[in-house]
């Protein structure tokens, strides 16, 4: 699936943007404030339903519109062109339709639109808590194996019951015995699809950073979120006085990391400003590269500001790899003179000025 076509209407300064796009590489060039990271938003906003700036639906609708809406025509694998549009107004209502048809659940948009996003806030992924890498890994596992996020709704649920029974002053037995059992059983089936998703993620991922940065002593290891050489529901009963102490559940899959380090530290503590760009750019990538292999669908890649922190060399080997993925992209750039790598594909460029999108000449 790409954008063919897409529309913006009182999304931030982009009050009226029409474009038509290539399937390959879209790059967008403007001055600071001139609404590239907006655009991006766009396209965000659209397969996500939300913002990766804001929580807030206002900052995010433009300061004189009471709504904004963003409309695109989808391109299939077999070339056939289907409406998606959505749109959100400042008293909170959400409206997605999607070739006629309403659509209820963020999930199915999320299906029909993948995106993988590298922005500043994906250095997150290495320098951040263990959450955003947990959400990282569950996206990938999740578009591997759909039945995956009931048996995930599901341990949230018992975690939620166990922790409520760890406040109370005085517990059943009986009824920690049933969440716990519960727990552990879900956490070994999480584990396993996780388990399997980091052994087809590591080798492509190991590639991947390879074709852009020498760092030999990078290792990417996945931590199920206790010791596995422990039996789970043996850890929690003989941990019970601990976590009556914390009040919650110390171990399980909501405890998973992927721990990412140089020689044995976390990388985040270690890597300069631009190999953390990269390396990062490298998780995302490897990300939608076995989202291809598994699922035969392409997801959109959206790079904010790709010159900043690199230089010339990694920029063109980033630009490169991207190129080398065939997927869409939309990439945006401060000043043209920063990114003179020779796109060889289906590019286009458009110029950004005060919201205005025009074709870059
Ligand atoms: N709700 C809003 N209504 C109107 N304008 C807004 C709103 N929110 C932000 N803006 C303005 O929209 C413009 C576009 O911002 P955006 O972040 O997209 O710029 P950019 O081109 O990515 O800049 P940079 O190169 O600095 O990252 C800015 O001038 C900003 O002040
Ligand atoms: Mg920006």
């Amino acid at each position: 699936m790409s954008i063919s076509r897409l529309s913006v209407s009182n999304l931030r300064n982009l009050c009226s943007v029409n474009l038509e796009l290539a399937a390959g590489i879209n790059l967008f060039i403007g001055k600071n404030g001139s609404g590239k990271t907006s655009l991006l938003e766009s396209i965000y906003l659209l397969g996500l339903a939300r913002s990766f700036r804001s929580a807030k639906l206002k900052p995010i609708i433009n300061s004189h519109s009471q709504e904004c809406t963003v409309f695109a025509e989808l391109l299939t694998e077999n070339n056939r062109k289907l409406p998606l549009g959505l749109k959100r107004s400042l008293s909170g209502e959400l409206t997605i339709r999607y070739a006629g048809e309403k659509i209820r659940t963020v999930a199915k948009l999320a299906q029909l639109l993948p995106i993988q996003i590298i922005n500043p806030d994906t250095f997150q992924l290495l320098e951040g808590g263990p959450k955003l890498r947990r959400q990282f890994l569950d996206w990938g596992v999740f578009h591997v194996e759909h039945h995956y996020v009931e048996h995930w709704r599901q341990a949230q649920k018992c975690i939620k019951q166990r922790n409520s029974l760890l406040r109370r002053d005085k517990i059943s037995p009986t009824e920690l015995k049933v969440w716990s059992e519960a727990l552990a059983n879900l956490a070994n089936k999480i584990d396993q699809l996780r388990q399997y998703y980091i052994d087809q993620f590591i080798p492509v991922f190991n590639e991947i950073v390879s074709q852009l940065i020498e760092l030999p002593m990078l290792s990417l290891t996945y931590y199920p979120g206790w010791d596995k050489k422990v039996d789970l529901l043996a850890l929690l009963t003989s941990n019970l006085d601990k976590e009556q102490s914390q009040h919650r559940t110390l171990y399980g899959p909501h405890r998973a990391d992927i721990k990412v380090k140089i020689d044995g530290q976390p990388a985040g503590e270690i890597l300069s400003r631009g190999q953390l760009k990269l390396v990062t750019a490298a998780l995302k990538i490897a990300q939608g590269f076995l989202f291809s292999k598994f699922t035969s669908q392409k997801s959109i890649y959206l790079i904010d500001d790709i010159a900043a922190e690199l230089d010339n060399d990694k920029r063109n080997k980033l630009c490169q790899l991207i190129e080398t993925m065939n997927c869409q992209a939309f990439i945006t750039c401060v000043e043209d003179s920063s990114l003179n790598y020779e796109w060889t594909k289906d590019v286009k460029m458009f110029h950004v000025e005060h919201g205005q999108v025009r074709p870059y000449v």
